[in-house]
C-alpha cells in the first residue's frame, strides 16, 4: 500500500475502542504507525466542546479518523431519538470544528448506509444521498450523519479543509457487541448458535423471514478501505473530494449481498452446527434489502481481502474470547 501519511505521523482515532476504530487502530499499528493519538471516552468527552478544542490545540493530530458516534440498534434509537440527533451531531461539530481550526490534513467521517432513501433503487449509489424520505426508525441518526457529510463539503469549500465521508455497509468483526437485545444480525446468529451448541440444542429460532437481503463487511476490511483512501496521493485526495457539486462521499462495502436465510446457513455451516433453523415471521423484516453500490471505490483500486465464511470463523474466535474476559470498565 502507497503511504501518504508517514510512520511517525500523528493520528488521532477517534471512538478507538469501538468496533470500528479498533480496527482503523490494528490497520494502522500493522503498517507500522507509531504515533496514534487514542483517547478514550472518558479521558475524552467528544460532546464537550472545550475539552475537544483543547486535546487538538494541545496535541495536534494531522489525521483524523471520525470512528466516534452515539451508536445502537432498532430500538436504541427508538427510545433514544433526541440522544442520537443531539449527540452525533455534537461530536461531529466539535470534531470537524477543532479539525478545521487546527490545520489537520486530512479527516475521514464515518457514516452509514442508513443516510440513503428508505426506497432508494439497489444498489445504493451515492449519488441518491438526499433523493427520498428516509427509513423512519433511525431517521435523526441518519439526519446527523447527513450533517456529518454536509459539514465537510462545506468546510472543505470555504476553508479549504480535506475532510472525506465514509459510508460503510453493516460490519462485524472483532470486538463486536454480543448482547441479544442491541446487537445487529450477525453477532446474533453467532451467540444463538454457539449457545445451541453448548447446549445441544436441535432448533435455533431467527428473527424475521429470513428474505430480506443484507450486505456484511469484516471490520479489518472496512478499515483497510479507510486506510487506503487516507493514503491517496494530493492529487487522488483532491479528484476524490473536490467534485463540483458532488459531496465528498464515498461508500464502503463488500459488493455482495445474501438473504437472511443464507446468511444463517453459512454461519450454521462455519460452526458445523446441523441443527435446523425457524423462522419467527411475528418479528420485524425490516427493509427488504440494502447493499451499497461500491463502484466508486472498487474502481479506485481497492478490494475486501476478508470473504464472509472465513470473517464469520474469525468474529466467532473472537467472541470466544470474551466470553473468557472479564467486562471491561473505564
Ligand atoms: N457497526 C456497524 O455495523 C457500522 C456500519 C456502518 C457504519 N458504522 C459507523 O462507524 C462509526 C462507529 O461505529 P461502531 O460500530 O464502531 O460503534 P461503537 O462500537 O459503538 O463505537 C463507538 C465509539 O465511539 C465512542 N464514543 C461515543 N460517544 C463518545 C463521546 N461523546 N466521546 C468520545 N467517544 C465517544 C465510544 O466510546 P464508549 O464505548 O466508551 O462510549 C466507542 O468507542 C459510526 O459512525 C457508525 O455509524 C458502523
Amino acid at each position: 500500500m502507497n503511504s501518504f501519511m508517514e510512520s511517525a505521523s500523528r493520528i488521532f482515532v477517534a471512538g478507538h475502542r469501538g468496533l470500528a476504530g479498533s480496527a482503523i487502530v490494528r490497520k494502522l499499528r500493522e503498517l507500522g504507525h507509531t504515533n496514534l493519538l487514542l483517547r478514550t471516552h472518558h479521558e475524552l468527552d467528544l460532546l464537550d466542546r472545550g475539552a475537544t478544542r483543547a486535546f487538538f490545540d494541545r496535541e495536534r493530530p494531522e489525521y483524523v479518523f471520525l470512528a466516534a458516534a452515539r451508536v445502537g440498534g432498532v430500538l436504541a434509537n427508538r427510545d433514544f431519538p433526541a440522544e442520537f440527533i443531539a449527540q452525533n451531531l455534537d461530536i461531529q461539530n466539535n470534531v470537524l470544528e477543532s479539525a478545521a481550526r487546527t490545520g489537520v490534513r486530512r479527516l475521514l467521517f464515518l457514516g452509514s448506509s442508513c443516510i440513503y432513501p428508505r426506497l432508494a433503487p439497489q444498489p445504493l449509489k451515492e449519488e441518491y444521498l438526499l433523493s427520498g424520505p428516509l427509513e423512519f426508525t433511525n431517521r435523526p441518526y441518519a439526519i446527523a450523519k447527513i450533517a456529518g457529510i454536509e459539514m465537510c463539503w462545506a468546510f472543505n469549500r470555504q476553508y479549504g479543509t480535506k475532510f472525506l465521508a465514509a459510508m460503510p455497509t453493516n460490519l462485524y468483526g472483532t470486538g463486536d457487541n454480543y448482547d441479544l437485545q442491541t446487537s445487529h444480525v450477525l453477532p446474533a446468529l453467532i451467540r444463538k448458535i454457539h449457545e445451541a451448541i453448548e447446549r445441544r440444542q436441535k432448533k435455533v429460532v431467527v428473527w424475521g423471514t429470513g428474505t430480506p437481503r443484507r450486505e456484511f463487511l469484516f471490520s479489518d476490511d472496512m478499515a483497510d478501505a479507510c486506510v487506503y483512501l487516507m493514503n491517496f496521493s494530493e492529487a487522488q485526495f483532491e479528484s476524490l473530494i473536490s467534485v463540483p457539486e458532488t459531496p465528498p462521499l464515498i461508500n464502503v462495502g463488500s459488493g455482495h449481498d445474501l438473504t437472511i436465510r443464507e446468511l444463517a446457513s453459512t454461519v450454521c455451516a462455519v460452526m458445523g452446527y446441523d441443527g435446523n433453523l425457524t423462522f419467527d415471521s411475528t418479528k420485524p423484516d425490516g427493509t427488504p434489502r440494502k447493499l451499497l453500490d461500491t463502484t466508486k471505490l472498487f474502481n479506485l483500486g481497492w478490494k475486501p481481502s476478508i470473504p464472509l465464511p472465513q470473517g464469520i470463523q474469525l468474529a466467532w474466535d473472537d467472541y470466544r474470547v470474551q466470553l473468557q474476559q472479564p467486562q471491561e470498565t473505564n
